[in-house]
C-alpha cells in the first residue's frame, strides 16, 4: 500500500468508498493510485495539464498494477472528463483561484458530481465563496502540519447551507471552527502574523486606498479575534 503524506491522506481519508474519482492537476498521482488500492475508487482518473507529470502518473499507476482501475488523461482541468463519468473530484496543490476557474469551466460536469474536495494552497477563503454562491455546502475540513507547513483540506457536496457562512467561517472553516481543531489556534496565529506583516507595508504607503484596506483588514480581524476568543478561548496578543 502506498504511504501517503499526511496531507494526501487526508484528502483520500475524504473519499467515499467506491467512488468514480478524477484527480485534476494530480502529478506524481500518488492519491488515485491509494484510491484504487484501498477501493475506495472503483476508477480513477490521473488528470494533469503536462505531460511530464502525467507520464510520472502513468509509470506509477504501472508500478503500484493499478492500470485496470487508474486511467491517465492529458488535459485542461476538467476538459478530459466527461459530465457523468465521474462522482467526486479531487484537486490539490494549486491556488483556490485556479481551482475555481477549473470549476467554472466545467459547469456541466460539477453539475453531476456528488462531492469536491479541495486544498488549496492559498485562497480557501475564495474557495468556501465559490461554494456558497454555487450552491455546495461544506460537509469537512481537515487542517495538516507538514514540513512547517499548514494545509486546508475542504470537501463539500451539493445544495446549500441551511444558514450563510458568516465572515468568520469563510475565513478560518465552518467544520474547522465547529469541531475546534487542535491546530487551529496556531493557524491563526500564522495568519495573524502575516496579517502584521501587511498591514507594516500598508503603512509606510500614503494612499487612501492603502488606509481603506487598513480598516477592512482591522475589522476582519476584530471579528475573528471577538469569535476565537468565544468559541476557543484563544486572544491574539
Ligand atoms: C503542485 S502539483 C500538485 C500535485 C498533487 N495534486 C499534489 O497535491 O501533490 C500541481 C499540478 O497541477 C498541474 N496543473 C496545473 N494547472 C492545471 C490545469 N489547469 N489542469 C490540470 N492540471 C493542472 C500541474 O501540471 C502540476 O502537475
Amino acid at each position: 500500500m502506498i504511504k501517503l503524506s499526511q496531507r494526501l491522506q487526508a484528502i483520500a481519508d475524504f473519499v467515499p468508498q467506491g467512488s468514480r474519482v478524477a484527480d485534476v492537476g494530480t502529478d506524481h498521482g500518488f492519491l488515485p493510485c491509494y484510491l484504487a488500492q484501498t477501493g475506495q475508487a472503483v476508477q480513477a482518473f490521473a488528470c494533469d495539464i503536462n505531460a511530464q507529470p502525467l507520464a510520472l502518473a502513468r509509470k506509477n499507476v504501472a508500478d503500484y498494477q493499478v492500470a485496470h482501475i487508474v486511467g491517465t488523461r492529458l488535459g485542461n482541468g476538467l476538459a478530459v472528463i466527461e459530465p457523468g463519468e465521474v462522482d467526486v473530484v479531487t484537486i490539490a496543490g494549486m491556488g483556490g483561484s485556479l481551482m475555481i476557474e477549473i470549476l467554472d469551466a466545467a459547469p456541466l460536469v460539477v453539475d453531476k458530481l456528488k462531492r469536491i474536495i479541495l486544498q488549496p494552497n492559498v485562497g480557501a477563503e475564495a474557495v468556501r465563496v465559490w461554494a456558497e454562491k454555487n450552491r455546495w455546502h461544506i460537509v469537512q475540513e481537515e487542517l495538516v502540519r507538514e514540513n512547517d507547513r499548514f494545509s486546508v483540506i475542504i470537501a463539500m457536496e451539493p445544495g446549500r447551507n441551511l444558514q450563510a457562512m458568516t465572515p468568520v467561517e469563510l475565513f478560518l472553516g465552518p467544520d474547522l471552527l465547529k469541531k475546534q481543531h487542535p491546530l487551529l489556534g496556531l493557524y491563526i496565529s500564522e495568519e495573524w502574523d502575516k496579517t502584521q506583516r501587511v498591514l507594516a507595508q500598508l503603512a509606510q504607503s500614503d494612499s487612501e486606498e492603502s488606509r481603506h484596506k487598513e480598516k477592512m483588514l482591522q475589522r476582519k480581524w476584530e471579528d475573528i479575534n471577538g469569535v476565537i476568543k468565544c468559541r476557543l478561548g484563544v486572544s491574539l496578543s
